[in-house]
């Protein structure tokens, strides 16, 4: 792969994560591994600065929008931190402000880094006033109502004053390891997904729509900032402890040195002693303590040039390998899982983790009896790194081999060139497919029918009620509830849910049929695209390429899935029982090419409709939405307070701005 193909591959990788983490709250990396990519793709463009685009995921900080909830203008953008991951790292930064400073003097000001997610607080005359989301760093929503549950942030400052009549403070909310273990508790035993780590936890919670169970669930809150025209003190420090007495809750683990030897003291000491804190910690923070200093030294475009974050090695732990397992997946996938001697790490306990495939398998050249290091970024899912070297010193266990025959059904297993994983082709009659293709069927964001969990499917599977999807709409209550009066109530509500999922919109049926590669934004433009399920099964290749975002091997799974007859019968039962299967009249009529080959960027706070509306309605009307301005922008839809910066940009494109009012006419609305 050359620097250019590597550029596009780490660009769309980076894309997808960003997706992951910012919107759909589930990461499937750890920061470390993402930020190591981020860092590879910011060189590489550094070195082909011809390959730049406005688009590339190292052009923008990421965002948390959601539209529940009002957007608001930052006062002061919040800026992020630029990221080290070792002490010569470290070490750089301290003879930059050193030489920055031009050898005066200079405080740092050593803390934890926190992980949850920031929050801004306003306060006036003693009042919380607001308190707002970082989103973008621009512009965030405004949870006021929901962080007023927040215990440890004060909603009244001290009577006994001191606090400027007007001030913004920044830190961190934060979900404590205990009620992160005991919300997964819950969770597991509702069959509810659970939550990756404390900071998804606390993400969730603070956009929930209801304040009651954002005060259930014991959220915390540290702050590490403290903003405003009439601080009390020059030193960073100084105000943190002024802010205090004023009622707010800050780290005792704060500390102020001079020498790089006591900043380095400071790092070893706390990657040991956070294990014992009850809340998650990624790294320490580092910053100048001086304001005016911190003004001399000024910022990047991105984060200030007086504080950097340090974060910590992802947590590693020795433990034995005993057993590996095989898991097969909906899509028949074989996921090789080690299972181990528990061992504690980052705050939970490990007996699992995933060997990824079989080539990682032999990389490692693993034995049974193996003493293994395993690894948690802070992610769902633990891995095995590598085999401890200390205790290869005897015989060893025999050899982990890959299977050849799945696990669960015995057909002889297959993999596609050029694939790293191992699969089962037995797709119509392997257990784990069958109900990991009804589980996906029945999940919220595709059919919705969240009352049938996986251990009620299993039942129903086991019990021979169910073999597909279409079986779902055959079920009775009286087969539910196995004519048991204590069964008959939830019975009920299956059924109805199974009843109502028949008024569910064509594109989430589209998703929910579980087609290799049609996730929910692919199922929406094979939707639009095609409008109903006969001609989308027609359609060739080429119909197929003509569209934007359709690429070749989303186009070849599609066409390889309506080719099997199986799954022509299976839509006809679907069709009989009268599931969506094409778009409906109202979505037909609200639907136009008003905005075709238009691709539109949005910009600042709306009145009439949320940015995510705008998004809607932009592809409901064939248009395309991007994040930032370039040559390719047909115009910005913009609302007020629309940054300097972007419209500087647009002019000087000579690309037009369209107001909300100009906009919706434009749509006819
Ligand atoms: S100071 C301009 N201090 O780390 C400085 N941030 O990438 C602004 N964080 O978004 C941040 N602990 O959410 C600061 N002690 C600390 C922190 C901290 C955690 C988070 C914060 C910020 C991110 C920086």
């Amino acid at each position: 792969m050359n620097e250019q193909e590597r550029i596009a591959v780490l660009r769309a990788e980076l894309h997808q994560h960003n997706y992951n983490y910012y919107v759909l709250n589930q990461p499937t990396i750890s920061d470390q591994e993402f930020d190591a990519l981020l860092r590879e793709l910011t060189e590489l463009e550094a070195r082909h600065p011809e390959l730049a685009d406005p688009n590339s995921p190292t052009q923008r900080v990421g965002s948390d929008l959601s539209n529940e909830f009002e957007t608001v203008l930052h006062v002061r953008p919040m800026l992020s931190l630029s990221n080290t991951y070792n002490k010569e790292e470290v070490r750089a930064y301290y003879e930059r402000v050193r030489e920055g400073l031009s050898g005066e003097p200079f405080e740092i000001c050593c803390e934890l880094k926190f992980d949850g997610l920031s929050i801004s607080l306003h306060y006036e005359d003693g009042q919380l006033v607001r308190a707002v989301t970082r989103g973008d760093g621009v512009q965030g929503d405004d949870v006021t109502a929901n962080v007023r549950t927040i215990r440890s942030i004060p909603l009244q400052l001290n009577p006994a004053g001191g606090w400027p009549r007007v001030f913004e403070i920044r830190g961190e909310i934060l979900m404590p390891w205990t009620s992160f273990e005991a919300l997964n508790r819950e969770r597991e035993a509702r069959e509810e997904p659970l939550f990756a780590n404390p900071r998804n936890a606390a993400s969730g919670t603070l956009k929930s729509k209801q304040t009651a169970t954002v005060a259930e669930r014991h959220l915390d809150a540290y702050l590490y900032y403290l903003l405003g025209d009439e601080l009390p003190a020059d030193g960073h420090y100084e105000n943190l402890m002024a802010a205090r007495s004023w009622g707010f809750k800050i780290s005792d683990a704060m500390h102020k040195v001079q020498t790089l030897e006591e900043i380095y003291a400071f790092i070893d000491y706390w990657d040991q002693e956070r294990r014992n804190l009850p809340v998650a910690t990624d790294g320490i923070v580092l910053k100048v303590n001086s304001q005016r200093q911190q003004r001399t030294l000024g910022m990047t475009a991105k984060s200030p040039r007086w504080a950097i974050a340090y974060k910590f090695q992802a947590e590693q732990q020795s433990t034995i390998l005993r057993e590996v397992t095989f898991q097969v997946g909906r899509t028949g996938t074989v996921t090789p899982v080690a299972n181990m001697d528990p061992v504690q790490l980052s705050g939970t306990i490990v007996r699992r983790a995933t060997l990824h495939n079989a080539d990682f398998i032999a990389q490692l050249d693993l034995h049974l009896g193996d003493h293994v290091l395993v690894e948690k970024g802070g992610e769902i899912i633990p891995k095995i790194v590598a085999v401890d070297e200390a205790f290869l010193t005897g015989e060893r266990g025999p050899r982990v081999e890959f299977i050849q025959r799945c696990p669960e059904c015995g057909t002889p297993l297959v993999r596609n060139e050029e694939e790293a994983a191992w699969y089962c082709p037995n797709d119509a009659g392997c257990p784990p497919q069958i109900k990991g293709r009804i589980e996906h069927f029945v999940s919220r964001r595709a059919m919705n029918i969240d009352s049938l969990g996986p251990e009620t499917i299993e039942d129903f599977y086991n019990r021979g009620l169910i073999h597909n999807v279409a079986d779902l709409y055959d079920l009775t209550v009286d087969q539910l509830s196995g004519r048991s009066d204590s069964r008959i109530r939830s019975a009920r509500k299956a059924i109805q849910a199974i009843e109502d999922s028949r008024q569910v919109p064509f594109e989430r049926v589209l998703f929910a049929l579980g087609i290799r590669f049609v996730g929910e934004s692919i199922a929406k433009i094979l939707a639009r695209s095609f409008r109903d399920i006969d001609t989308l099964s027609r359609a060739r290749l080429d119909d197929f390429l003509q569209i934007n975002g359709i690429g070749q091997a989303i186009a070849e799974s599609v066409i390889n899935w309506f080719g099997d007859m199986n799954n022509i019968f299976l839509i006809e039962r679907l069709r009989s029982h009268g599931l969506q299967l094409a778009l409906s009249e109202k979505q037909l009529a609200s639907q136009s090419d008003r905005l075709a080959g238009k691709t539109i960027v949005i910009s600042g706070v709306f009145q009439r409709h949320s940015r995510d509306e705008y998004k809607a309605l932009i592809e409901q009307h064939g248009g395309k939405n991007t994040g930032s301005i370039s040559a390719k922008t047909s115009f910005v839809l913009a609302g007020s307070g629309m940054g300097p910066a972007k419209l500087e940009k647009a002019q000087k494109l000579g690309i037009s701005i369209v107001d909300e009012d100009s906009f919706l006419e434009m749509i006819g609305e």
